[in-house]
């Protein structure tokens, strides 16, 4: 069974508060992206065998592994799978990579098997893996996310958007950048900050990017710059190019631009290029 296992962007994302059980209450805005990765999944009679060619992929605490290990002791499954990842989503680069492939083996492998798990049961499972597997398990290319991020809502969104994602150097560790994250006051509430997520939204969806672009803001962007300098520097030399806001997503360190169409990405890709930018660009849109 051959599996596509998308990205996400957090077109914005606030943080409102630490929770007691150290995690952060969030509002963040999902939207799927084509950047993807690939699982094969082949039965085998036990056990899981991993195989991934890039080598930043975990394999002993993978995240496929460890929903393999949930599936044997939270559902009635006993059989066994070889699985061959495909890597092209850059790991810890804030797309939620790791959790994509995570949402897509749990989902390919109910096929598979045919283990009868509700949508509600997968998304339970989901979530106990990572903060991000239940939108990808939800289907949704557009949606909010609340609570620690797992409480997914989507959001009705017809429009095709293009973005260029820039990497920056090596991943940043996710935990490592919400501990750095420093609380504002007054404390944003959830009603306005969610208010202004939507706004945002209405306007990507009607094709005003720069109006939503005032509205997307990533409360994580501090930390992630505080962790690494340069990315700093990145989004002040990306800001020159003035193709518009540069954003961050999740915990970064991908930053992207959106755009209204594949002409306007490439014609901003060329600028990149030609004012000496020669990081690793991707091009894609919303999936
Ligand atoms: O949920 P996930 O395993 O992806 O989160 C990785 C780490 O990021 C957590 O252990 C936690 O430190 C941090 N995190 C957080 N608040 C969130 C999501 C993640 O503090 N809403």
């Amino acid at each position: 069974m051959r599996l596509e296992s998308p990205a996400k962007l957090n077109l914005a994302l606030h943080v409102l508060r630490k929770r007691k059980d150290g995690y952060h209450e969030l509002c963040t805005l999902f939207h799927r992206i084509s950047l993807r990765d690939t699982l094969c999944l082949q039965k085998r009679r036990s056990g899981i065998r991993l195989s991934c060619f890039h080598p930043k992929v975990p394999k002993k605490n993978n995240l496929v592994v460890r929903a393999f290990e949930l599936l044997k002791t939270e559902t009635q499954f006993s059989g066994g799978v070889s699985v061959r990842l495909i890597k092209r989503i850059p790991v810890g680069g804030g797309l939620g990579g790791g959790s994509s492939n995570a949402g897509a083996f749990l989902l390919g492998m109910n096929r598979l098997f045919r283990l009868g798990l509700s949508q509600s049961k997968l998304v339970k499972l989901g979530a106990r893996l990572g903060s991000d597997v239940p939108f990808f398990i939800s289907g949704a290319r557009h949606a909010l996310g609340e609570g620690r991020g797992e409480k997914v809502r989507p959001v009705t969104f017809r429009r095709r958007l293009w973005f260029l994602l820039i990497r920056s150097g090596r991943g940043l560790s996710t935990r490592r950048v919400y501990q750095g994250f420093r609380p504002k006051s007054p404390r944003a509430s959830l009603t306005r900050v969610e208010h202004g997520v939507k706004i945002a939204s209405t306007f990507l969806a009607k094709g005003k990017v720069a109006q939503a672009s005032e509205f997307l803001q990533n409360d994580l962007v501090e930390s992630a710059e505080r962790m690494r300098p340069s990315l700093m520097r990145m989004r002040a030399q990306l800001s020159d190019t003035q193709l518009g806001t540069c954003h961050m997503s999740g915990s970064g360190p991908t930053q992207f631009f959106i755009f209204l169409s594949r002409k306007q990405a490439l014609q901003a890709l060329q600028k990149l290029r030609r004012s000496g930018f020669s990081r690793s660009i991707f091009l894609c849109h919303s999936f």
